[in-house]
């Protein structure tokens, strides 16, 4: 059989990988990033390379026949989703039995489709959550090197206060005063300057023209614009797409054995092949990299996994929702796509959440305030490995969720109070959902640092295999979690290049 051969070998392209791959290739180690969705840099026959919320294409999902957009229905019409042909598309929906987890596939991962928040949480809770860890190293060292690596900003006031783009956050954050709550803008790695412009008619609008969850096509300081631009200008990185990692087993001499499947525009595998390196991270994300070791746990090809694999499991307690305003507070026919400040009641012990005031740009006025909302869910839940399916399974359940909603409630029952408002019933599917908990677009944890791995996302059981993303996160960051997970990546690449790799 032919192994083709690297020093180190890469799975996935999100903010985990992408800081591996630019230190592995700073350091001068060649390195293989294995990619299982596209290079999107081609436009389209509409001369764009990703289309818009508004009127998805094939290339919205990843191999649907039809949309599934977090938002069920508008009006109690099913009106937001389109049908569609099956295709390699950038957002997936990934259904376990109680809970979706939405995920980017495609050369960046998340940053694709996310909504560019780049928030550092709290450093108390960054501390209870990750204990093991150097609490003062990573505020002084590795999250002000994320974020200056990955292109933070944050919205200038003045016009963040007058532009009409923003009015569905103003009225929102004067609703939470309202209940005596406090707001917080949150910086982004959407581009400020680039926005303005799109307000003024000066620049192709994407941020301002119903562009995220499906990509933007300007102003996203995505991580191939960042990370990953800059490993492939190391002349050490290259990157295969369109092939999806499998099998990890051990070879005779200690080094590692990739089995990949490329597959064609129809998902159909093309070629089944096998990569072999010294030093293999797993960038995978929270549910591919957890997947692909139970499995590899489970078959027997990495036996000496513990316990910990696919355990720690969490949604960062993430629940969406709408509220209706009164006919004068208008929201506004023309939103911004990239939120910029959180209702932060995070310091409440009794009730914890974190509340980003979220936009639901339909161009037309639909006196809607929506929310994702982030609550401190203890509930965790377990991978485990399924061999009929070959694939990893989920074992969250509805009750588990209910927590979460029941956090959510009770904060926005204060808000609803307060202003004499009500929930919109219209949004989820049904009438009796109000609280959407049955998605999440923060999956965190399964291969938990410290526990699954050691203090640095050294795997335990094995020496050179390395876990660099949202896995190791125990369940909850209590904010979005981008920023979080590259901060983690760079200590530990920081740790495995002065350590493991000296020759
Ligand atoms: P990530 O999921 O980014 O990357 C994993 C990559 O590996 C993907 O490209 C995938 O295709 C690939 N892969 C998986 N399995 C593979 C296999 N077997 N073989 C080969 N490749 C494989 N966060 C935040 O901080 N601020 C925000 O505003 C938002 N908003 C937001 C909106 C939406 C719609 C989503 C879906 C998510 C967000 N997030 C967010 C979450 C954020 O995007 C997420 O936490 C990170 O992308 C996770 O980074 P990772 O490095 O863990 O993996």
């Amino acid at each position: 059989e032919a192994v083709d051969n690297a020093p180190a070998v890469v799975i996935g392209s999100g903010y985990g990988a992408a800081v591996a791959a630019l230190r592995l290739g700073q350091a001068g180690i060649r390195t293989l990033v294995i990619e299982m969705g596209r290079l999107w840099d081609t436009a389209g026959p509409d001369g764009k390379v990703f289309c818009a919320t508004n009127a998805p294409d094939q290339r919205s999902m990843w191999f649907r026949t039809r949309t599934e957009a977090p938002l069920a229905t508008f009006l109690w019409l099913d009106v937001v989703n389109r049908d569609i042909t099956a295709y390699p598309g950038v957002l997936d929906r990934v259904r376990f039995a109680n809970m979706s987890v939405y995920v980017g596939r495609g050369v960046g991962g998340g940053s694709l489709v996310n909504g560019s928040m780049a928030v550092t949480p709290l450093q108390s809770y960054f501390a209870e959550q990750f204990p093991t860890v150097n609490s003062t190293e990573m505020y002084g060292t590795y999250f002000p090197r994320a974020r200056s690596m990955l292109g933070v900003n944050t919205v200038d006031p003045a016009w963040f206060e007058s532009t009409e783009w923003y009015r569905f956050t103003r009225i929102s954050r004067k609703h939470a005063e309202n209940a005596g709550l406090k707001t917080t803008f949150v910086p982004s790695v959407y581009d400020f300057a680039y926005m303005q412009r799109e307000a003024a008619g000066t620049a192709t609008k994407s941020a301002l023209g119903a562009e995220v969850i499906y990509g933007n096509n300007h102003g996203k300081r995505s991580l191939d614009k960042t990370y990953l631009a800059s490993a492939l200008g190391t002349g050490n990185v290259t990157i295969h797409t369109m092939e999806r990692a499998r099998g990890i087993r051990r070879a005779g001499d200690g080094t590692y054995v990739v089995t990949v499947d490329r597959i064609d525009d129809t998902g159909r595998v093309v070629e089944t092949k096998e990569y072999g390196c010294t030093y293999l991270f797993l960038g995978a994300g929270s549910v591919g990299t957890t997947e692909l070791l139970v499995r590899a746990r489970e078959k027997g090809t990495l036996p000496a996994l513990n316990a910990s694999v696919g355990g720690g499991w969490g949604p960062n307690g993430n629940v969406m929702l709408g509220r209706a305003n009164h006919l004068w507070d208008t929201v506004g026919a023309n939103q911004s796509t990239m939120p910029v400040m959180g209702i932060d009641d995070w310091s409440n012990t009794d009730n914890p959440v974190f509340a980003e005031i979220a936009p639901l740009p339909t161009g037309l006025e639909h006196w809607v305030s929506l929310y994702l909302a982030i609550t401190k869910n203890p509930q965790r839940a377990s991978f485990t490995y399924d061999s009929a399916t070959d694939s990893a399974k989920l074992g969250w359940s509805a009750a588990q969720s209910a927590v979460s909603v029941s956090m959510a409630k009770k904060l926005f029952d204060r808000i609803n109070s307060a202003n004499s408002t009500i929930y919109r019933y219209d949004l989820f599917g049904s009438s009796s959902k109000i609280f959407a908990d049955d998605f999440t677009y923060h999956p965190l944890g399964g291969c938990v640092l410290g526990k699954a791995t050691d203090d640095y996302g050294r795997v335990k059981g094995y020496s050179k295999l390395y876990v660099t993303d949202g896995s190791l996160v125990p369940g909850s960051i209590g904010v979005n979690p981008f920023v979080t997970i590259t901060a983690l990546a760079e200590r530990t690449m920081a740790r495995v290049l002065a350590e493991d790799t000296a020759p």
